[in-house]
């Protein structure tokens, strides 16, 4: 008999359910029929449902055969819930995922940094004190967010951390961490392991030391924290910064991944730097760039790409803001595998170091501080202008079939000189109109 995994939490939304595998941190947000179904396929009853829609829930892992206790009253209590369920207009009732800045200071200098405190940035060098932690975790437990992403800064310096860690994974939600590598031996992935840490995001930049160097100083450091997690058996991930210079690495960073046992090879777009002048516009991929990585993409992971069913060991992940990249498939199939676009305010916020609550970690817009995030995922009026972003929009992207999936870039599109709203100047779809 089918039951919830043992990993899979789910919570009610207006209108349905949002379910999180904790394992592999993917999310699926059901309608009212889909909860209905998979109550009735828990329940062993199921009638006429689409059967893409089971195969989706076994194969994502959210469901698995063998009975768990309780599985079948707590998706009934969702069920019973979520017609009285309310949120803002366009997003999830509470957070998704808390993006929490541990601390302003960094134990080295990348090129094109967005948040390090440094001569000329704007970011304080201080950590956040514990208690502001525990704050927010306090109110991200009754609102049942599913994840904290621990950055900065470099969270590693923080003398708290593991206690953060700790005390996130007790309060029911999954702490995951990005770090530089350089304080990440064998010892420290075990105690974060041990702590609860879901999955460590090591950032590289490059297959070589000498393309990794353009960004990041630390080639040697990164691969030795890699290899510590994979001793360790602590979960880990490589961020990768899609810069102009890196993108001839794209396909080995991947198989260097791939070798060393990343369970995901996650891209970021660049946003715009704290410092370092013209260093966007230098490294910003263009719209013929993008084309390319999505042509990498398709062969790197073709059936994956294409939505099919096959988990690869290694899979490739993409920041919200790059969804442009998967306009390779139809606005009906994105939006069945749970494509957002830009997520911000929608289904994560940032809390700096000081409290204030951003819309996301690039655009540094604060009504609220304080760590008040459910109060401000409420009552801000610069979250409630970001869920309205698709109002405002202009342009190429306006006319765009993939709008209510994607929404470009404002962090970028802003960057670049234009308003909120604009368009994204970037897009390998609507360049390829012009
Ligand atoms: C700011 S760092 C902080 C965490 C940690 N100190 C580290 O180096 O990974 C978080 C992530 O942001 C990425 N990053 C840095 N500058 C960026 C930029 N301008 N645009 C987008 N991502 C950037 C880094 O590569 C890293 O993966």
């Amino acid at each position: 008999m089918p039951a919830l995994s043992p990993h899979t939490v789910i919570r009610p939304e207006p209108g349905g359910a949002l379910l999180f595998q904790q394992e592999t941190a993917e999310t699926a947000l059901l309608d009212l029929e889909g909860l209905d179904a998979l109550y009735f396929l828990l329940k062993g009853e199921l009638r006429d449902y689409p059967p893409f829609f089971i195969a989706y829930l076994r194969q994502h892992r959210f469901v698995a055969e063998g009975s768990v206790d309780g599985s079948l009253e707590r998706v009934a209590a969702v069920r019973d819930a979520a017609p009285t369920m309310t949120a803002p207009p366009r997003a999830l009732a509470a957070p998704e995922t808390i993006h929490f800045s541990v601390t302003g200071r960094c134990d080295q200098a990348c090129a094109g940094c967005f948040y390090s405190a440094r001569p000329g940035s704007a970011v304080r060098p201080s950590d956040a004190p514990f208690e502001l932690f525990q704050r927010v975790v306090r109110q991200a437990a009754k609102a049942r967010v599913f994840q904290m992403a621990l950055g900065g800064g470099e969270p590693l310096l923080h003398p708290r951390l593991l206690e953060m860690v700790r005390l996130a994974r007790r309060s029911g939600i999954v702490p995951n961490l990005t770090t530089n590598g350089n304080l990440l031996t064998v010892e420290m992935a075990v105690a974060l392991r041990e702590a609860g840490l879901g999955q460590v995001q090591i950032s590289l930049n490059g297959a070589s030391e000498g393309t990794n160097r353009a960004t990041r100083p630390n080639f040697a450091q990164a691969l030795a924290a890699m290899e510590g997690c994979r001793a360790a058996g602590l979960r880990f991930g490589i961020n990768f910064l899609l810069t102009r210079t890196g993108l001839p690495d794209l396909e080995q960073v991947f198989r260097l991944g791939e070798f060393l046992g990343a369970a995901t090879v996650n891209l970021l777009r660049p946003k715009p730097p704290t410092t370092d002048g013209d260093w966007l516009e230098r490294e910003s991929p263009t719209a013929a760039d993008y084309r390319r990585v999505r042509r990498i993409l398709r062969r790197l992971q073709p059936r994956w790409r294409a939505g099919g069913s096959e988990q690869p060991a290694t899979r490739i992940t993409i920041d919200a803001s790059l969804t442009f990249l998967l306009t390779d498939r139809s606005p009906q199939s994105l939006y069945r595998a749970g494509v957002w676009g830009c997520s911000a305010a929608r289904k994560f916020v940032t809390v700096t170091q000081e409290g204030e609550i951003l819309p996301c970690s690039h655009v540094r817009w604060s009504d609220m501080g304080g760590g008040d995030v459910m109060r401000a995922w409420w009552e801000s009026t610069v979250l409630a202008r970001f869920r309205a972003l698709e109002e405002e929009m202009r342009g190429l992207c306006r006319a765009c079939r993939y709008l209510d999936l994607c929404r470009g870039c404002p962090a970028v599109v802003m960057a670049f000189g234009g308003a909120f709203g604009d368009s994204d100047p970037h897009c390998p779809t609507t360049a390829a109109k012009k």
